[in-house]
């Protein structure tokens, strides 16, 4: 059994980095914070006696050697970056549940045939770019140079925000891992919805990620007093926006799957008694079957161009990051639900409907998770919460996970 106290001190350590004073924390990737937070990580690594370094993603590893020198490696792990005032587990529970698994395996003096790897993944959530996932991508040689070129609010790159971190945006090639190199990715995270609370479970065992499409949109309209425009003269940027929220929220709400939102907003010129000219506006769109989202998109996009016709505003849109929904593979959902058989945890499969680096990893190894309960379905929020007892047993669900994959024959 891991130890759930250090655990949960390691939770608390972390959730130290990038306090904001709404109780959550802002870290986000290639930035100081998420600097810190990789240190304090890389210290735990060490503690549990594992040998830790960083690939030209700047993704964190801790490697415990297996039997077999030449074996493929069990990689487990998550992220510590987090999103705008996140909480205090979306991330950081994977990573260090994961020292914690070889912490325990190293003082319990279990060895196993293959290597076991915990990863810190650099930047899943995506929050400072608009784009998530670079470091999972990278592993798995799915990332781009031109990917690079995504901007954060103040116009820095990918690729600038590498450099000024001491990567080389030039060799992120480098990260990427072999054919064959990695025999399973398996993260412990929070649910972030209501369903193992609905079920009065502490964990389960996910089936599938559901896949995200983030798109920008561009509203061009014509700035004008808002005093002497007549209303049938305008062409108010912000209202076509506004028409454009509301057809997102009527066509993700007709399939009962799919979900819709538009989380960013910015205007121009912005004045109280100025016409809006200019709007930027996302969107992230969801489902578990892609052909839906695809479908509820184009609908969209159809009904968003009608309107801004309508008004004549300009309508621009471009594609920031399309994914597939990934499904969890049957060894690791295996392992997973006898963990919990052996735990008296009844076995529970549930959908994510939040994204995870384990879609980048789908086609490398198998890829598989395990979801421990969250208070209210709360996530991406300071009241995010899971109780100590709840992050043991997802993590005590981990151990037996790992020490299953990294024991089979690996000849
Ligand atoms: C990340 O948490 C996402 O689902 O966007
Ligand atoms: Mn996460
Ligand atoms: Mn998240």
């Amino acid at each position: 059994m891991i130890d759930g106290e250090r655990l949960w001190r390691r939770i608390s350590e972390l959730a130290e980095i990038g306090h904001q004073d709404s109780g959550g924390v802002t870290r986000l990737s290639l930035t100081d914070e998420e600097r810190t937070a990789k240190d304090m990580v890389a210290e735990y690594m060490q503690e549990a006696g594992l040998a830790v370094h960083e690939d030209a993603a700047g993704n964190l590893f801790g490697r415990r050697e297996g039997r077999d020198p030449d074996a493929s490696a069990v990689l487990v792990g998550s992220h510590v970056d987090s999103v705008y005032e996140g909480g205090n587990f979306d991330g950081p529970l994977g990573v260090l549940a994961g020292i914690e698994v070889v912490q325990t395996m190293e003082e319990a003096g279990i060895e196993t045939e293959h290597p076991i790897e915990v990863v810190a993944f650099t930047d899943e959530e995506g929050a400072r770019f608009s784009f998530g996932m670079i470091g999972s991508r990278a592993l798995a040689g799915r990332l781009f140079p031109e990917e690079l070129k995504h901007e954060d609010e103040s116009g820095i790159s990918i690729a600038g925000a590498m450099r000024d971190y001491g990567l080389d945006p030039g060799r992120i090639g480098e990260a990427s891992r072999p054919e064959g190199s990695v025999a399973a990715y398996v993260e412990l995270h929070i649910e972030q919805g209501r369903v193992l609370e609905n079920e009065g479970l502490p964990v389960g065992v996910v089936t599938g990620i559901a896949a995200p499409v983030w798109r920008k949109f561009v509203f061009t309209g014509e700035t004008g007093h808002a005093g002497t425009t007549p209303m049938e003269l305008r062409r108010d940027a912000l209202s076509a926006a506004a028409e454009v929220m509301v057809v997102i929220e009527a066509e993700a709400s007709k399939t009962g799957t799919t979900v819709g939102t538009v989380g960013q907003l910015s205007l121009e010129p912005g004045g109280i008694n100025i016409i809006p000219g200019r709007v930027e506006c996302s969107l992230d769109l969801r489902d578990i079957d892609e052909g839906t989202r695809d479908l509820v998109e184009e609908r969209i996009l159809e009904r968003a161009r009608e309107a801004c016709e309508k008004r004549t505003v300009g309508f621009e849109t471009e594609v920031l990051q399309r994914m597939a929904p990934a499904s969890c593979s049957e060894k690791v959902r295996r392992a997973a639900e006898s963990a919990c058989e052996m735990l008296g945890i009844r076995p529970y499969s549930l959908a994510s409907g939040a994204a995870h680096d384990g879609m980048q990893l789908v086609g490398l190894c198998e890829m598989g998770m395990i979801f421990v309960r969250s208070k209210n379905g709360v996530s991406h929020s300071p009241d995010e919460w899971s109780s100590n007892e709840d992050c043991t047993a997802g993590a005590n669900v981990l151990y037996h996970t790992v020490l299953a994959l990294a024991s089979e024959s690996s000849a």
